[in-house]
């Protein structure tokens, strides 16, 4: 793929400041309680410490890694969790934070292996959502952006293991 053939769809300066509201919200409804973020590896690392850095309530951290695409943009369908999480959840508020949804299924996964596990309450927080592409009922409680079709690396993601560094998003052109 040529790195030329990329157009930026959310700048740095964009990012930063819907990472700034989200965090109000997120703080302002959890306040007085003791939150749980709980980031899906690799794709959520640096939306997850963007994040806990602007949540203004006392929060612990916890991580999985999830995996659902083989090499290259077509989800595998079949989700493999690689490493759990470390931390009991039972009777915690648990707010799950991923980079993008896109057909669900592998936060459905997640939020059924969860559930299992009977925390408190349990929400999920995505910075991109690809609502049309679904293919299962669930929706994220806190939503980055709302975005079309199309394949985008940068701010976590990636393609292939490669543009996860770069701190814009852009849609590649495959
Ligand atoms: P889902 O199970 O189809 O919702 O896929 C979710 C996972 O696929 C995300 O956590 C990402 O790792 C990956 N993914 C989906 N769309 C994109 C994209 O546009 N760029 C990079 N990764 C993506």
């Amino acid at each position: 793929m040529d790195t030329t053939s990329k157009e930026i769809l959310f700048s740095r300066e964009v990012i930063q400041k819907r990472v700034g509201e989200l965090a109000a919200q997120i703080s302002k409804d959890y306040a007085g309680r003791e939150l749980i973020l709980i980031g899906v590896l690799k794709g959520a690392f640096i939306f997850m410490a963007d994040l806990i850095r602007e949540i203004s309530i006392p929060c612990r951290v916890d991580f999985a890694r999830l995996a659902s695409y083989g090499a290259g943009s077509e989800s595998s369908g079949k989700v493999v969790m690689t490493k759990d999480i470390e931390t009991s959840i039972k009777d915690k508020d648990i707010l799950i934070v991923e980079d993008i949804l896109d057909t669900g299924l592998t936060m459905q996964y997640f939020v059924d292996w969860l559930r299992e596990r009977n925390p408190k309450s349990l929400k999920v927080c995505v910075f991109l959502d690809k609502r049309k592409r679904r293919k299962v009922t669930l929706e994220a409680d806190y939503v980055g952006f709302a975005m079309e079709d199309g394949f985008v690396v940068g701010y976590g993601l990636d393609f292939n293991e490669r543009y996860r560094f770069s701190p814009d998003i852009y849609v590649i052109k495959q």
